[in-house]
């Protein structure tokens, strides 16, 4: 992870030159500094360019003079009226914006003169965030496609205040390193077993109980529905309940559940051959709440959370479910399995019938990469989120809009459950091609027993196909930000931009 300083501000003498700056915003401190040592190349530069500091726009300029090898100066957009509540946000895009343009640089410096120490935190966390590289397979990089920045040096003139504002953040960037470690790794590696054991390995340094289930446990407790879909896998099946206990005994936990995936071929009612390999991250769900519980230990959060994940491979084969099989899960009811491929939901069934039983939580929300159909709806851009709570999911949307991980609610409703009848079983797992996000989740609600419950849909927001501003192209760790800020929100009122 690229390491991070805060120092007092001077210009370095050599490599990178970061420079923030807001619309309209005149040179000033290391700006001006810079400015004055290259003999306005940096003025004529952002003259030509006809840069304005408009949101995320970049201008690089190659050797400007002063020792500089570059320097890359990031619009932060207004910094007037309205738009001032979302500088963190906007600090921590730029921060993103800039280091990606910068990985090849061996040292780096950031200079933002109007951001406080607070936002400058921000900034080298978008910073970390887009730095993220999974290169474990690569074995014959050339070095000089490598990058090789190591470290960030933030220039401030209140150090300890930036830096007590980037160790929460810095919790939350290990946590969504993790996630992204998990989601990108491929599913001949990432078995259920083995992402059961990278959790235990994890979680356990840092103070969370893990309890592993296997096949065993599972059908002694009766968890028909998972076990229904790992059954065609030679690969067994795992539940991993974690938990953190911040707070006092008798508080309530929380508790956040996943889809873990591992493949999902479709089983019997077998995907299409073109971009089934996107399937190895059917399990971003469960690697969000494994880093979102890091996150929340390595801070020290002072809530009770829970997490669980229901680990699969959804495979065809002899042993496979078939379509038309009935299958009773855990709550009792009685599943029809018209579609393999909707096997999300029935993993998901499972583990919110647990969750409640063993932990009686004050609300679960989980993460699911459910349907396709949510990407028809909403693209990459949102997540579906569905909710019978309207506390919840408003305090849901808005540690989104803090975050920047928006989530957008979706209906559910009676309705919709006409789709999901059967002829012969309580329900069947698929309501047609109507509303299919909708349906998959009114049927998650059937074992929800109206306890307060979110279900977010990430289809669409688990996997980038392009680098984003703080989010480079692969696995996104979709969820650990949105889930920390929700839980921050909650329970701890941390402090606001300073
Ligand atoms: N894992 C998929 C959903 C998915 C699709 C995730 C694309 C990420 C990208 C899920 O298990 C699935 O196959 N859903 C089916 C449901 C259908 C059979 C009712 C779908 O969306 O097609
Ligand atoms: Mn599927
Ligand atoms: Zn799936």
């Amino acid at each position: 992870m690229l390491e991070i300083e805060f120092i007092e501000p001077r210009l370095p003498a050599r490599g990178a030159l970061i420079l923030l700056v807001g619309e309209g915003e005149k040179p000033s401190g290391v700006w001006q500094a810079a400015e004055e040592a290259t003999a306005g190349a940096i003025g004529r530069a952002l003259a030509a360019a006809e840069f304005k500091g408009s949101k995320n726009q970049i201008c690089t300029i190659l050797a400007p003079g002063a020792g500089l090898t570059r320097v890359a100066v990031v619009g932060l957009g207004s910094r007037e009226g309205d738009a001032a509540k979302a500088t963190m946000l906007a600090a921590e895009e730029a921060g993103g914006t800039a280091i990606g343009a910068l990985l090849r640089e061996e040292a780096v410096a950031l200079a933002a003169p109007s951001l406080s120490p607070a936002e400058l935190a921000a900034a080298a966390f978008g910073a970390v965030l887009r730095s993220y590289r999974f290169d474990r397979y690569r074995t014959r990089e050339k070095e000089e496609e490598k990058p090789r920045l190591a470290r960030l040096s933030v220039l401030t003139d209140k150090p300890q205040a930036a830096e007590a504002a980037y160790a929460p953040l810095r919790a939350e960037a290990e946590g969504v390193y993790l996630t992204r470690d998990l989601v990108s790794e491929p599913a001949n590696v990432l078995t259920p077993a083995e992402l059961a054991q990278r959790a235990e390995q994890a979680l356990s340094t840092l103070g969370v109980t893990v309890d592993v289930m296997g096949p065993e446990r599972l059908r002694e407790l009766g968890f028909g529905a998972l076990l229904g879909v790992a059954q065609g896998s030679a690969n067994e099946p795992r539940v991993v309940v974690m938990r953190w206990s911040g707070a006092g005994p008798t508080t309530q936990p929380v508790a956040f559940l996943g889809k873990g995936v591992t493949f999902d071929s479709g089983g019997i009612s077998i995907k299409p051959a073109s971009g089934m390999e996107d399937m190895k991250w059917d399990m971003a769900g469960a690697g969000t709440v494994i880093g979102l519980m890091a996150t929340l230990a390595r801070r020290k959060a002072r809530v009770n959370a829970v997490g669980l994940v229901g680990l699969v491979e959804n495979m065809p084969s002899g042993t496979a479910q078939r379509p038309g099989d009935v299958v009773k899960s855990y709550s009792g009811q009685t599943i029809e399995v018209i579609n393999t491929d909707a096997e999300g939901r029935l993993v998901l069934a499972d583990l919110l019938w647990y969750c409640q039983e063993q932990f009686n939580p004050q609300w679960m929300v989980d993460l699911a990469t459910l349907t396709g159909a949510i990407i028809i709806s909403l693209g990459h851009e949102q997540a579906g989120l569905f909710s019978n709570n309207d506390e919840l999911a408003e305090r849901l949307i808005a540690a989104g809009k803090k975050t920047g991980e928006r989530v957008w609610r979706m209906p559910l409703g009676e309705e919709y459950n006409q789709q999901l009848k059967s002829d012969i079983a309580d329900m069947k797992n698929v309501g047609g091609r109507p509303a299919g996000a909708v349906t998959a989740a009114q049927f998650l609600q059937r074992f929800t027993n109206d306890k307060p419950w979110a279900h977010l849909d990430i289809a669409g927001v688990a996997w980038n196909t392009k680098d984003s501003a703080v989010v480079p192209k692969g696995a996104s760790g979709f969820g650990v930000r949105l889930l920390d800020q929700l839980v921050a929100g909650y329970y701890e009122e941390r402090p606001e931009q300073g």
